[in-house]
């Protein structure tokens, strides 16, 4: 009786501390952690990019007669607020990604902290 609570509470700690070890960082410290300093646009900002856009706005699909895919096209649309426009959902931009919802603040934070610091090709 008394080996099968000790076993008990052995299994018990063991799950508990297993769950905390496979939790992973971003469920531990929920929407306040967005880190957008020093952004890279091969990191950071590209995949923002890919994942949320290039379904349109890839050099194929080029939806709307609009690239995005790769720096040199994406940096038109920064230079003429047009990219920044179209996320932010500002009056008289088409909001983007059309037909879904807006990007995330972070990954919004992160595309505009990029921008400030001169949207260079990193
Ligand atoms: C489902 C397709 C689709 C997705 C996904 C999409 N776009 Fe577009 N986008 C369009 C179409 C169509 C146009 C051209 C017609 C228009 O302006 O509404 C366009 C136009 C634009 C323009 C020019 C708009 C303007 O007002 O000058 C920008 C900039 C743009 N998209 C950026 C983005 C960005 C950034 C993303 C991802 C966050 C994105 N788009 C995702 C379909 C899409």
């Amino acid at each position: 009786m008394e080996h099968q609570i000790i076993k008990g509470f052995l299994l018990g700690t063991m799950i508990f501390f297993s769950a905390c070890y496979y939790d992973n960082e971003a469920t531990l410290y929920p929407p306040t952690e967005c880190i957008s300093t020093n952004m890279s646009y091969q990191n950071d900002i590209l995949p923002i990019i890919s994942n949320n856009c290039y379904v349109c706005h890839s050099a194929v699909s080029n939806t709307g007669n609009v690239t995005l895919e790769g720096y040199s096209e994406l940096i038109k649309y920064v230079d003429s607020g047009q990219l920044m426009g179209a996320i932010n959902r500002d009056p008289g931009f088409s909001p983007m990604p059309q037909d879904a919802p807006k990007l995330n603040d972070c990954n919004i934070e992160k595309i505009e902290s990029w921008i400030a610091a001169g949207a260079l090709n990193n």
